[in-house]
């Protein structure tokens, strides 16, 4: 891979350790994967951030960066393994928590924005159509790549840091227009009326398409909050993290030959296989990927008046919390009994044996929560996920 002086005086040690250290991964990685030279990136969004994943060889190999080592460019964090405030009201150990503080210092010494949120775009990090970036987390990858239309790898978290040590990242994969183009079309013949819908969708598209980038025709409209369900569930299920709607998605693409319909009968086939047996509901979760503020005054005005009887986390931005607390969300939703769990999700909480079954709107969050938590999963609209949470049922 071709260096400019500058990479080699970072490579050489000539710049301190992190920088060094950085530019070995990313020159790793090139190598591996065939790049020419490093890119400049706009933003960096780092994965691996909970204790539960990390562990102490993560804080180790943190702890080293953050000796001499500082970002370059703006980088934000995804979801930690708890609210980093609330956390002994959702349950978090002591031991835990003291852990994961040290995490988000390592980071924040390293001049990491300490967001903790998987939809970073919604909070200040939002990249510009065409821009490179380093993003690890896959439904954000997928989202910035495909409705934002910025260009990103899906990074793995020491990559990611590596490039925002190193304020780039090597030219390989979706930075490259040539590995952009669509593989199949998808024409989609089905109603979708939420983001639950969405999720379907994208668990039908990633297990039909695999390892592909989907051309996506017959959808004539699509909420932000729709695209950011449909990013998680794709890429979960399978496709590659470029997506493109006709008329939708700002990149532009040929149309390709091979073809996949996806009816209402994949849609319920995809229902069908992330709902298990049973109607008994103890946890419900709404936010993944993390709620939006539209979200969060869809679920206040559903809830107001009413009493849950279950757990009920609401994953959020702290900011986007912010804003709720403003215009009285989190009074109506708090005096229901549900909680915010801001900076984390059910899939990097140390939640495994605490509940049995959960209800959520995303089918990204029942992957994660029956993978990663053992818990039997309900998908449903956010208003069928309120109703169990009020009785405790799935109906
Ligand atoms: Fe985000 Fe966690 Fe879901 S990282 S996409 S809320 S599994």
């Amino acid at each position: 891979m071709h260096l400019t002086k500058e990479e080699e005086k970072m490579m050489n040690g000539k710049m301190g350790k992190a920088s060094q250290k950085a530019m070995e991964i990313l020159v790793a990685l090139g190598d591996i994967y065939g790049a020419e030279k490093l890119i400049e990136i706009s933003s960096v969004q780092i994965a691996g951030v909970s204790y539960h994943n990390l562990g102490d060889a993560g804080i180790e190999f943190l702890n080293e960066f953050a000796e001499d080592g500082h970002v370059r460019v703006l980088t934000t964090l995804n979801p930690a393994g708890m609210d980093m405030e609330n956390w002994r009201q959702l349950g978090i150990s002591e031991d835990f928590a003291e852990k994961q503080k040290v995490v988000i210092d390592a980071f924040s010494k390293l001049g990491v924005i300490t967001s903790c949120t998987c939809t970073p775009y919604l909070i200040g990090n939002l990249p510009r159509f065409r821009e490179h970036v380093a993003w690890s987390e896959s439904s954000a990858v997928t989202f910035v790549n495909s409705v934002i239309g910025a260009r990103t790898n899906r990074e793995g978290g020491p990559s990611a840091l590596a490039a925002a040590i190193v304020g780039k990242t090597p030219a390989y994969g979706l930075h490259l227009d040539e590995n952009r183009v669509p593989d199949v079309n998808i024409d989609v013949k089905a109603r979708l009326k939420s983001v639950s819908d969405w999720g379907a969708l994208g668990y039908s598209i990633g297990k039909k398409a695999e390892n592909k980038i989907a051309y996506i025709t017959g959808i004539k409209k699509a909420t932000i909050d729709e695209l950011k369900s449909f990013s998680a569930s794709l890429v979960t299920y399978g496709a590659k993290p470029l997506f493109y709607i006709r008329n939708i998605t700002p990149e532009k693409a040929k149309k390709p030959a091979a073809k996949i319909t996806i009816t209402e009968d994949d849609l319920k086939e995809a229902y069908k296989a992330v709902n298990d047996e049973g109607e008994d509901i103890d946890f419900v979760s709404i936010g993944c990927p993390h709620a939006s503020i539209a979200e969060i005054a869809e679920v206040a005005r559903l809830l107001n008046g009413r009493k849950v009887k279950t757990e009920f986390w609401i994953t959020t931005a702290r900011s986007t919390k912010q804003l709720a607390d403003l215009r009285g969300y989190t009074k109506t939703i708090e005096e229901a009994g549900a909680k915010f769990a801001c900076d984390t999700c059910l899939a990097v909480a140390p939640l495994k044996g605490r509940f049995k079954s959960v209800a959520t709107n995303s089918a990204k969050g029942c992957f994660y929560a029956r993978g990663t938590n053992q818990m039997k999963t309900k998908l449903g609209d956010t208003a069928k996920c309120i109703e169990a949470a009020v009785s405790g049922k799935w109906s």
